[in-house]
């Protein structure tokens, strides 16, 4: 199980069944909240099964999406490494089965294997410029833009190619589209109709699927 998380991938065997021992399960349903931001932390978290999303809120509520977790990846690694309350707010999407890893046992672990440690700032590096981007894209893309990058990323990771183009099964609600790409609901509706009528993709329900113009024009 801990061998398909990817910064477990290279790992001994023993040091491997050495951790095992150490992490507790649980399983949450859907919509609940794994931990809140500023609450004390002292474990992190591996996705056995499901989804979570790590949010923020404005003081008015508005909620923004920094991103999703999926199977194999994990989270709540910062307050484990700093030391420092939690910077978000983490929420299942989907029902999850988590295991979770408290500070001694992980501090315990990276002292016997530094291939977790190495791939664990390779992991971080890669949120790094994930954010970087993120922030790029807010500030150079108008909406038209963001909304074409948040359909794209889908595509890379979980598209399946079919004729036509590339086929997402399951996109966010147009709600969750709007908090990743800082606007609102109406707009990111308005942008997908577009898109639809330009014949750029096609939408029936949460499926989408970008045709190879959206690239050429958006991309
Ligand atoms: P921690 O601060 O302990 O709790 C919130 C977690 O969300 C954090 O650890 C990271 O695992 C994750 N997280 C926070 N910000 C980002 C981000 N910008 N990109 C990816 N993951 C993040």
């Amino acid at each position: 199980m801990l061998k398909s998380v990817s910064i477990f991938a290279d790992v001994a065997e023993q040091a491997l069944d050495n951790l095992s021992s150490l992490l507790v399960f649980k399983d949450q349903p859907k919509d609940t909240l794994v931990f809140g931001q500023d609450d004390p932390g002292d474990a992190m978290f591996i996705i056995l099964q499901g989804k979570v999303k790590v949010v923020l809120y404005g003081e008015s509520g508005k909620e923004i999406i920094l991103t999703y977790f999926r199977e194999g990846d994990f989270f709540g690694e910062m307050s484990l490494l700093d030391d420092m309350p939690r910077s978000a707010n983490v929420i299942t999407t989907e029902p999850s089965r988590l295991a979770i890893l408290r500070r001694e046992a992980f501090i315990a672990h990276l002292e016997s294997s530094p291939t977790t440690a190495i791939n664990i700032l390779a992991e971080l590096s890669r949120r790094l410029r994930k954010a970087d981007e993120i922030i790029g894209n807010l500030a150079l893309l108008d909406v038209y833009g963001r909304v074409a990058r948040v359909l794209m990323d889908l595509a890379a990771s979980e598209g399946e190619e079919i004729d036509g183009g590339t086929l997402i099964r399951k996109r966010p609600t147009q709600q969750d589209m709007a908090s990743m790409v800082s606007t609102s609901r109406e707009t990111v509706s308005r942008v997908l109709n577009e898109f639809q009528k330009r014949g750029l993709l096609e939408m029936d329900g949460k499926q989408v699927i970008l045709h190879p113009q959206f690239y050429r024009e958006v991309g």
